[in-house]
C-alpha cells in the first residue's frame, strides 16, 4: 500500500520504517523535507517531501505531529489530498508544560478530544485514533511474554478503521475498536497513563493489553 506519513519526528520515522519493513511504500513529509535526508539515506526505499507531497502520495495517511499543530499540518497537507482517505491519528493533545507528578497536562477537556476537533475541521478525512498510547521503542513488532499488546482505535468510518486495523496487525498488535470518534476522549488520555511510569520511574517499555474471556 502507498502510505503518506505526515511528520518528521520519532513517531513518524518509527512508523515509516516499520511500514516499509512490512512491505509498504512510504513517503514521509515535513515542512522542511531536507531535515529527513539523513533518515532517508539510512532507510533505503523511503521517499521524502512536504506534508502536501506525502498526503497526495498516500492511499492511507498517518498523522504524527505535535498535537497543538495537528490542524495546521492537515491544512498544509491540503483538503483535496485528504478526501476519503483513512488518516491514522497518533497525536496527543499535550500542552507545552511539564508533567505534574508524572501526569502530562492536556489542552483538551474531559468531554472532548483532539481527534474530534480535527474530524470536525476536516470532514473529508476519515480519522482513526491509533498509535497514540505507546512509546516508539515498542511501536513496531512489540515482543512481550504475555503476547500481543492491544492498540485501542476509534473513528467514524468503518472502512477506514478496517484499513488502519490491517496495518496495526501487520505491525504486531491486536486491535480493539472502541467505536466512534467520541471514544478518543478515552483513548487520548491513555497516553497520560502510559507516560506516568516513564516520568516517575524511567520505565518506557510497557504497553496496554485488554484481557477478555
Ligand atoms: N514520542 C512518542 O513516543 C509518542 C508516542 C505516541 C504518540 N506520540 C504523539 O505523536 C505525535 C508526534 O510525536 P513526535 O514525538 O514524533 O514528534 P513531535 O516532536 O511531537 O512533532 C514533530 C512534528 O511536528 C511538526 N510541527 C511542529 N510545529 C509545526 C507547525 N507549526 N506546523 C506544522 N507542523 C509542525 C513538525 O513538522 P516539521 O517536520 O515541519 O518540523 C514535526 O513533523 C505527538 O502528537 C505525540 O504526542 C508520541
Amino acid at each position: 500500500m502507498k502510505i503518506g506519513v505526515l511528520g518528521s519526528g520519532t513517531v513518524a520515522q518509527t512508523l515509516a520504517a516499520g511500514l516499509m519493513k512490512h512491505g509498504h511504500q512510504v513517503k514521509i513529509g515535513s515542512r522542511s523535507p531536507e531535515k529527513l535526508a539523513e533518515w532517508a539515506a539510512q532507510n533505503s526505499g523511503a521517499t521524502t517531501g512536504t506534508f502536501a507531497d506525502a498526503a497526495k502520495f498516500g492511499e492511507l495517511l498517518i498523522l504524527a505531529v505535535k498535537g497543538n499543530v495537528a490542524a495546521e499540518a492537515l491544512r498544509l497537507a491540503g483538503t483535496e489530498s485528504l478526501k476519503g482517505k483513512p488518516v491514522a491519528d497518533a497525536c496527543n493533545p499535550i500542552e507545552d508544560a511539564p508533567p505534574v507528578k508524572g501526569v502530562l497536562p492536556f489542552f483538551t477537556g474531559p468531554n472532548e478530544s483532539l481527534m474530534e476537533r480535527l474530524q470536525h475541521e476536516f470532514p473529508e478525512a476519515h480519522l482513526v485514533k491509533a498509535f497514540n498510547s505507546v512509546g516508539t521503542p515498542r511501536m513496531v513488532d512489540p515482543q512481550y511474554a504475555a503476547g500481543k499488546p492491544t492498540m485501542f482505535i476509534c473513528g467514524n468510518n468503518e472502512a477506514a478503521k478496517k484499513a488502519v486495523g490491517v496495518i496495526i496487525e501487520e505491525l504486531g498488535w491486536e486491535v480493539a475498536d472502541m467505536g466512534s470518534a467520541e471514544a478518543a476522549r478515552a483513548i487520548e488520555p491513555l497516553c497520560r497513563l502510559w507516560c506516568i511510569p516513564g516520568f516517575l520511574h524511567n520505565q518506557w517499555t510497557h504497553a496496554f493489553k485488554l484481557l477478555q474471556q
